[in-house]
């Protein structure tokens, strides 16, 4: 697997090509291939199961692949993550902006910051993502879709090249899941980050996305919605009939009985 930068291509901030893995002796990738573009918003889309974790800790470069190679920014600090799940303890003694600056933490920026400027920095990124108002409350008291927030805070504070964030809509109501989704937009605008977001539905981040990748049965359709979100492409992936639903102004993909599906 290659760890190299990707000075071929300045418009890709990631690629990975040819990805498969194996865990507990079961394929869970079967050769996915997927370009990252500079400011672009890829969303990983399956079911529970179909790998997206997975994939997503390949991207990262915790999990080895048994195929394919990945190449990405130059500096591991280049990539912000966001796990699936962390439990935040509601009795430690952390403020969220003390977890926003554990973002920091190893010298991140590469250059030591003074006292007032790291502050600064943390604040910014609380500004950032909407948490400003909980800047100094426990976190292990906020509400979840705030503690999503600082957590997004935490991994934008080192300003990533990526974001990687593992389902950060999956414990919000609607409300707040779309403010989410609004706000992943305005980071790549303003900051020109690049983020790969994973959810098992597609319907509220279908808006903001440039690039889709579903996953299903350890294999991928990527490409622009337009290219992916259709009957006859998922109904590929997914070895049985799909199909692709508009109402009310969203997206919805159910299988062709009707059932809801991912
Ligand atoms: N450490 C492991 N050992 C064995 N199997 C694993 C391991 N981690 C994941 N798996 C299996 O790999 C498959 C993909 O898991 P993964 O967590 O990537 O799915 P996911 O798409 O993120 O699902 P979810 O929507 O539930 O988060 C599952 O079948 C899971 O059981
Ligand atoms: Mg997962």
């Amino acid at each position: 697997m290659s760890e190299g930068s990707l000075h071929r291509d300045p418009d890709v901030v990631l690629r990975a090509s040819g990805i498969a893995v194996r865990l507990g002796g079961a394929p869970v990738l079967t050769n996915v291939d997927l370009d990252v573009p500079r400011g672009a918003i890829v969303g990983l889309i399956g079911a529970n199961g179909a790998g997206k974790t997975t994939l997503l800790r390949v991207l990262l470069g915790i999990l080895r692949p048994d195929a394919g190679r990945v190449q990405r920014p130059g500096r591991r600090a280049g990539i912000g993550y966001v796990p699936q799940k962390i439990s935040l303890d509601p009795h430690a003694p952390l403020r969220a902006r003390d977890v926003v600056m554990l973002g920091l933490d190893g010298g991140r920026l590469g250059i030591p910051l003074r006292r007032g400027r790291l502050r600064g920095v943390v604040d910014d990124a609380l500004a950032q993502v909407g948490a400003s108002a909980f800047a100094d409350a426990r976190v292990g008291e906020l509400s979840g879709g705030q503690q999503q927030r600082v957590l997004l805070a935490h991994a934008i504070v080192s300003r990533p090249a990526l974001l990687l964030l593992d389902e950060p809509l999956a414990s919000l109501d609607p409300a707040s899941a779309r403010d989410v989704v609004a706000l992943l937009d305005g980071l790549r605008r303003r900051s020109g980050v690049s983020i790969v977001v994973t959810a098992h539905d597609l319907t509220l981040l279908l808006p903001v996305l440039d690039r889709v990748a579903y996953l299903a049965g350890g294999r991928a359709a990527v490409g622009a919605p337009s290219e992916v979100v259709r009957d006859d492409v998922l109904s590929d992936l997914y070895r049985r009939p799909m199909r692709v639903i508009e109402a009310a102004g969203r997206t919805f993909v159910v299988a062709d009985e009707g059932m809801a599906t991912e």
